[in-house]
């Protein structure tokens, strides 16, 4: 659970904002839930993650919460929320209440939630859409259709609800792919952070041990500079573990003369980080790891080369894809020419994912990752990077072993990821506070 915001400013310039644009659109009620609280198991909850959607727009963390948008001639923005109550309070923990969440949380007004299903049908009467998101779960959906039936019951005075049922889901998509000042200034804590916790991995590293130890170094960092938990469940994978994508820390043993890969971020104020790092065991790179090593890291600089406003979101990747390719070709891991693998996708054999994904609240974060068709019917082009944009950049190379490949690449998986926010004139990777050239590693691990 992340820590309830200090300055509300910024949640209530995204709320104008939606408002704003609602109203430009004919105007309207959205209706915007937190996420459910989960069950793990008899009486053990999972820890709460509240919507991203909901808290982008609020700044509030308790379950059970609703923003509800009024646009028109005096828009209006109402927090529903728990009411204040002893007994769950002492069992639960504090709860803000909504006499004290409309001035702390700078909403016009704050009711308890269960007046929800008594308030709402009144409130859409008239109205000429309802705003919801097309992803919003099951119940969500059950309970606003339940309001609008009633609304209809209502039927004073020839009072009707929304004809129109709309999906804010792309303006709010939209507007979390150009992150504001405060969000990138969240997510480079969250950057900086998950750095030092790389770094402390690389210094602890020895063969003999297990991952799930590795493992336990990231969340003591993560921790104990206030992180509120991972962004992901962390990758721990030593040798050829590492060539399974979602391999996640178990118990195997790090061994002397193979490799590591650390995939993993934290979660600093509901902010996502995402890093990888993949170094060697004993300290040095072998001759073949180190090959495979640095043609990944150019395969990075390529792509990062490539991160600019005004370029296509595609052009890191097709960078990344030509570097890793015309280093398979000279390490004869595949034969041919650089245009003929390039074509056949020959390449996808040890590189099989993309280069990266947009950043944020979720680290695959929402946006669209391509733009409007120039006319009907024609295919939609990659979106056009800019400032403000962040995403991970992070190509690999994974080579399981098989009679066609040479022996001395057999079971190497490596991935080197960054996290990087478009400037005005290129991209910052905001995650090097954690070395990626292999001598600075070398030497880091020497420590
Ligand atoms: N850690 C998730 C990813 O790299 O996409
Ligand atoms: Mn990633
Ligand atoms: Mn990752």
């Amino acid at each position: 659970m992340s820590l309830p915001a200090d300055d509300i400013s910024p949640f209530a310039a995204r709320r104008r904002r939606v408002l704003d644009w609602m109203q430009a659109q004919g105007g309207g009620v959205a209706v915007i839930a937190t996420a459910p609280q989960a069950m793990r198991n008899r009486d053990a909850d999972y820890p709460y993650r509240h919507d991203s959607d909901f808290y982008y727009l609020t700044g509030f963390i308790e379950p059970e919460a609703w923003l509800v948008l009024i646009a028109g001639a005096d828009p209006r923005a109402v927090l529903f929320c728990r009411a204040r109550n002893e007994a769950h309070e002492i069992w639960e923990g504090l709860r803000v209440g909504p006499e004290a969440a409309a001035g702390r949380f700078g909403m016009d007004d704050a009711h308890p939630v269960d007046s929800l299903d008594e308030l709402l049908p009144e409130w859409l009467l008239d109205q000429p859409s309802l705003w919801l998101s097309q992803t919003a779960n099951e119940a969500t959906c059950k309970r606003v259709q339940a309001w609008m039936q009633t609304a209809r019951g209502l039927g004073r005075s020839g009072a009707r609800p929304p004809s129109a049922l709309r999906d804010i889901n792309p303006l709010l998509a939209d507007m979390r792919l150009v992150k504001d000042a405060a969000e990138i200034a969240s997510m480079r804590r969250a950057a900086r952070i998950s750095a030092g916790a790389h770094a402390r991995a690389m210094r602890h590293v020895r063969p003999g041990m297990r991952e799930y130890e590795i493992e336990a170094e990231l969340l003591h960092e993560f921790r104990r500079h206030g992180a509120q938990g991972v962004a992901y469940n962390s990758i721990v994978a030593s040798g050829a573990n590492a060539c399974i994508l979602h391999y996640q820390a178990g118990d195997a043993e790090l061994r002397d003369g193979e490799l590591v890969l650390i995939d993993a971020g934290c979660e600093y104020d509901s902010y996502a980080s995402d890093i990888t790092r993949t170094f060697p065991v004993n300290g040095r790179y072998s001759g073949a790891q180190r090959a495979l090593y640095d043609l990944t890291a150019a395969a990075q600089e390529a792509a990062a080369a490539a991160t600019a406003p005004g370029r296509s979101w595609d052009d890191g990747h097709q960078a990344a894809v030509r570097v890793l390719a015309q280093g398979m070709l000279d390490e004869k891991l595949l034969r041919g020419s650089l245009d003929g693998v390039l074509e056949s996708g020959a390449y996808t054999r040890f590189y099989m994912h993309r280069t990266g994904h947009w950043l944020g609240l979720d680290v695959h974060d929402v946006g669209d990752y391509r733009a409007a068709a120039p006319a009907p019917g024609a295919a939609r082009p990659w979106r056009t990077l800019e400032p403000g944009m962040m995403l991970t950049i992070e190509p690999g190379i994974y080579v399981r072993r098989a009679d066609d490949v040479p022996a001395r690449f057999w079971d190497i998986g490596i991935r080197i990821e960054d996290d990087a926010l478009v400037t005005e004139t290129g991209c910052e990777l905001i995650t090097r506070g954690v070395p990626v050239d292999a001598r600075e590693i070398e030497a880091l691990m020497r420590e």
